[in-house]
């Protein structure tokens, strides 16, 4: 594989997939790199009989389970999950993630919770010392879309920086819509904050459905390098 975005993604995602699956359920995550981890998934069940069934975080994730002829579960029906493994928009030392760059962070954090392991694969750009290093898009917000302007204004007013909604296309001819049927605002926070108590703020504004720090869920990270290696944090 030439691109070496495209090489360090994969080699993140098939190392997690060697190291933390085994026959039992498992969460999918969204984004490109997952991508390599549900092909990864596909090639162990055909040539080691692997026996996973997969619940997906996403229209995204249900779609590529499916075309890969994964067997498809879901939290109903499955609650507990072994691992989830799913990629992030940057992570931190500590492993504090900034995820939902896809828009699709209420359900993989929900997935995430539900994991024995939570692992998050990313390539080289992801990976910083302190949040707001790599990522500029700021942190995502599900919002009920009645509420959007309300809470953006408490945002700003209680945390300080900018809000945006999330427009769609490079026309922004709409808002994004998320899978739940809700808006993305983008709070771009300007310095370092206790991510923690801004996890839980952010969650009290009424009209939030969920935001997209991850505090304290991911066991490991794997970061696939622009030199062919994977780094591991924990
Ligand atoms: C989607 C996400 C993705 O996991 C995140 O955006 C990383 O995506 P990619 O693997 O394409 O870099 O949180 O909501």
């Amino acid at each position: 594989m030439e691109n070496p975005v495209e090489n360090a993604k994969r080699l993140a995602a098939f190392k997690a997939v060697d190291n933390h699956v085994v026959n039992g359920v498992i969460g999918i995550g969204s984004g490109s790199t997952v991508v390599y981890a549900v092909e990864r998934l596909a090639q162990r069940v055909r040539e080691e009989g692997l026996e996973v069934i997969c619940v997906p975080s996403s229209f995204q994730a249900k779609q590529l389970i499916i075309q890969h002829g994964l067997k498809l579960g879901d939290l109903e029906m499955h609650p507990e999950l072994k691992v989830t493994i799913d990629g992030a928009d940057e992570s931190d030392l500590q492993l504090t993630l900034i995820k939902g760059g896809g828009g699709c962070l209420t359900q993989e954090k929900i997935l995430a919770s539900c994991a024995e392991e939570f692992i998050v694969i990313a390539d080289y750009r992801k990976a910083s010392e302190n949040l707001g290093e790599q990522w500029s898009k700021g942190i995502p917000v599900e919002v009920i879309p009645s509420a959007y302007r309300a809470v953006y204004q408490k945002i700003e007013k209680t945390l300080g920086g900018k809000s945006e909604l999330r427009m769609s296309g490079s026309s922004k001819a709409g808002p994004v819509v998320t899978d739940n049927g809700n808006f993305i605002l983008d709070w771009n926070f300007q310095t370092v904050m206790n991510w923690k108590d801004v996890e839980t703020s952010l969650n009290m504004i009424p009209g939030v459905v969920e935001n997209g720090l991850f505090v304290g869920m991911a066991r490991k990270a794997y970061f696939g390098m622009s030199d062919g290696s994977v780094m591991e944090r924990t």
